[in-house]
């Protein structure tokens, strides 16, 4: 019997080997993803495919002998789930393994739009630290201050862990009502979005991106924050309408923002939240751990490998 053939998008910090044993391996070693036209060749003669969150996964893709489509993450947005689910071809991804990465990095966001890291960098390499000043580069208190987290799933309460420990009061909105046993553990109180949004000093965004959450913050989310707000999203960059940011960091609407995700993604290098200085705007490095990075690698090989001999994904977003 021919081996299995799989194709993997971009290289992975990962040994293949024990992929290589059940199936030829093709990986794409571009740095750039490759284009569509490559994909929909591919696709013809596959039988597993290992893709990124820069593939587009669309229906024309799920084709061919195609038995499992595997992602290096654990949203999905970019893969037609219900065009796959039809053709009852699972999808796996990578939960739980970069919890607690993308919490510390949003943590990292949340510090440093605070206290002003990044201009406090430029200010220094620019010669301008000349004496001790009273009021140079101030900003608001994280102890103490009220944490709104929207989106209450793992990485969510991960940072309501982490806000714990800074003795923040902490409001959560979510799709549901946690147990009360876990709000008591976590020390967070169920808010509605509106509310959390009017009673936070800073805003952490920690939903999927779906039709549901598209463009969640916007005008009028950001008319009804507090104008000392710090906005905080290491999600997905459509969850927040990048033209309505522009207008609410630069009109002072809110005080600052911090993103690793935006949309489109990478960010054009014309956009005008480029020129903020209020801004800090990171490559969508939530994960970027060495350790999350290799066993969200490791996970995506588990599943493409259950796939490919036919078994139940370990982590499948399809059942
Ligand atoms: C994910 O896994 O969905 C992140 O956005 C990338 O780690």
């Amino acid at each position: 019997m021919s081996k299995a053939k799989v194709f993997i998008t971009r290289r992975l910090p990962v040994e293949l080997k024990q992929l290589q044993e059940v199936a030829t391996v093709e990986v794409w070693t571009e740095r750039q993803p490759p284009p569509y036209d490559v994909l929909l060749e591919k696709v013809k003669t596959i039988d597993g495919l290992l893709c990124l969150l820069t593939d587009k996964i669309d229906s024309p893709l799920i084709a061919g002998n195609l038995k499992v489509i595997s992602q290096v993450a654990v949203g999905y947005d970019n893969i037609d789930v219900a065009a796959a689910s039809k053709r009852k071809i699972p999808v796996g991804h990578t939960p739980g393994v970069l919890t607690d990465a993308t919490a510390d990095f949003a943590w990292a966001l949340l510090m440093a739009a605070a206290r002003r890291v990044m201009e406090a960098d430029k200010f220094t390499r620019a010669g301008l630290w000349q004496t001790w000043e009273p009021d140079l580069l101030l900003g608001p208190n994280i102890t103490g201050a009220t944490l709104g987290i929207v989106g209450f799933g793992r990485i969510g309460q991960a940072v309501a862990r982490r806000a714990k420990g800074f003795d923040m009061r902490i409001l959560y909105t979510s799709r549901y009502q946690w147990e009360p046993e876990l709000e008591k553990s976590l020390g967070v109180e169920f808010a509605p979005f509106e509310q959390l949004l009017q009673e936070s000093d800073f805003v952490t965004v920690h939903t999927p991106g779906t039709d549901d959450t598209y463009h969640l913050f916007s005008d009028r989310q950001f008319n009804l924050m507090k104008p000392e707000a710090i906005l905080i999203n290491t999600a997905r960059g459509t969850v927040v309408d990048p033209d309505a940011l522009y207008r609410a960091l630069a009109s002072g609407k809110i005080a600052a923002a911090a993103v690793d995700v935006t949309e489109p993604e990478p960010i054009p290098q014309d956009s005008p939240l480029l020129t903020l200085d209020n801004l800090i705007i990171t490559p969508h490095i939530g994960s970027a751990s060495r350790q999350t990075r290799s066993k969200m690698a490791k996970m995506a090989i588990a599943n493409l490998i259950a796939g490919l001999k036919g078994h139940q994904l370990p982590y499948c977003v399809n059942p």
